[in-house]
């Protein structure tokens, strides 16, 4: 999808048969780029069959919508049963990586109306996928992530991805939450990120092991999103910030206590940053990119299943593994990623570390939450002590 000032590109294909369309089709009229001149020719309302699509196609070399009715163009996506799923999902991601753009460009002065704009676009991405997914459980969702092309600025995919298992894990947990809030898990998987705006991209492009330096200026994107939203006022209708401020801020808390930046613990973390920690660890140890291989579903959830408690919510895993095609540690693994590993950055190898003793497959979830509870156990003690000391 390209976009001109005000029009962006659509394909042919893309368009609604048969029912009444919900936006205005336009071509444009001049040859000359710089003086693009866009003319309705099918107004909002219309039906359109296969024929009148083979002769417009014949006519026009090129069908533009106006910006201000992209949600409704992105909306009327899911309404269309000649496209599949994968589809209809590369358009949506389009869409996003249009705003998510609007969000990331270098040398950008943020205005509350440039981020306001952007948030509320990329909302509107949040919509249509929501609606595409309707019937995915996260295994699904992987399958047809494995399916989309990459692009070549790693945060976008993983931004869209996370986005995509937020929406997934979060009905899953709540089947019953209203579409409100499922807009929320899937925006603020979308926008966990937002900080890096403000980190250079050689740094968060780097695959490679990054210098002590360059990790310190990484662990402080939770900080500069936390500060970027709590400075421009934003409002967008139907999106709470505080909701977004909190996943963008906590997202890099561990379930112990151990993450950054304010070493939060437990369910003092907010529910979607924990639902968010989940997705980011998830996509980045399956998600197939140039920098390192892919670990099949099964591997992930046993390589996951090491981190519960430590990184990542037991409860929540729970619901994670059960709705991943029921492979409920079925996976068996003796590596495990350090408490430090950071799914936001790509990494040309995984960095897995062996572990120390291999436990019993059917014994590793009662055995992490038995670690968990010593770990809990131990740090009321201590707390406890300090309070006496005090
Ligand atoms: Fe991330
Ligand atoms: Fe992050």
């Amino acid at each position: 999808m390209q976009t001109t000032q005000n029009f962006f590109s659509v394909g042919f294909e893309l368009i609604l048969r048969d029912l009444p369309i919900p936006y205005d089709l336009y071509i444009n009229s001049s040859a000359l780029a710089q003086r693009e001149k866009f003319v309705r020719i099918f107004p909002l309302g219309g039906l359109l069959s296969n024929e009148d699509l083979k002769e417009f196609k014949k006519k026009y070399h090129q069908l533009y919508v106006h910006e201000s009715q992209r949600d409704s163009y992105l909306r009327s996506l899911a309404k269309n049963d000649l496209l599949d799923d994968v589809e209809k999902t590369k358009v949506i991601k389009d869409s996003a990586i249009h705003y998510l753009n609007g969000l990331f460009s270098p040398d950008k002065e943020y205005t509350t109306e440039i981020l306001a704009e952007s948030i509320d676009g990329c909302r509107e991405s949040v919509e249509s996928m929501i609606d595409v997914l309707e019937d995915y459980d996260i295994s699904k969702v992987q399958k047809l992530i494995a399916d989309l092309s990459f692009h070549d600025f790693y945060t976008y995919d993983h931004s869209i991805n996370v986005s995509m298992y937020c929406i997934s894990l979060y009905k899953a947990w709540k089947p019953k939450a209203p579409r409100n809030e499922i807009v929320m898990a899937g925006l603020g998987g979308l926008l966990h990120d937002l900080g890096k705006i403000k980190i250079p991209t050689a740094i968060i492009n780097n695959p490679g092991k990054l210098s002590d330096e360059d990790f310190l200026v990484i662990k402080k994107h939770p900080g500069y999103g936390n500060s970027l939203i709590q400075e421009s006022h934003c409002a967008c209708e139907g999106v709470d910030f505080e909701v977004i401020r909190r996943i963008v801020y906590e997202h890099h808390e561990n379930f112990n206590g151990t993450g950054y930046p304010q070493g939060l613990e437990g369910v003092d973390i907010h529910e979607l940053a924990r639902v968010t920690a989940i997705a980011d660890f998830f996509d980045a140890i399956t998600t197939k990119r140039s920098y390192h291989e892919a670990l099949k579903v099964e591997d992930a959830l046993a390589v996951m299943a090491r981190s519960v408690g430590k990184k990542i919510d037991p409860e929540l895993f729970e619901i994670f593994s059960e709705n991943v095609n029921k492979l409920k540690f079925l996976g068996k693994t003796n590596r495990e990623l350090p408490v430090d590993f950071d799914p936001c950055q790509p990494h040309d190898v995984l960095p897995f570390q062996a572990v120390k003793a291999e436990v019993k497959r059917n014994d590793l979830f009662a055995k992490e939450q038995a670690d968990f509870g010593k770990v809990k156990t131990q740090d009321k003690s201590k707390k406890k002590n300090k309070k006496k000391a005090a």
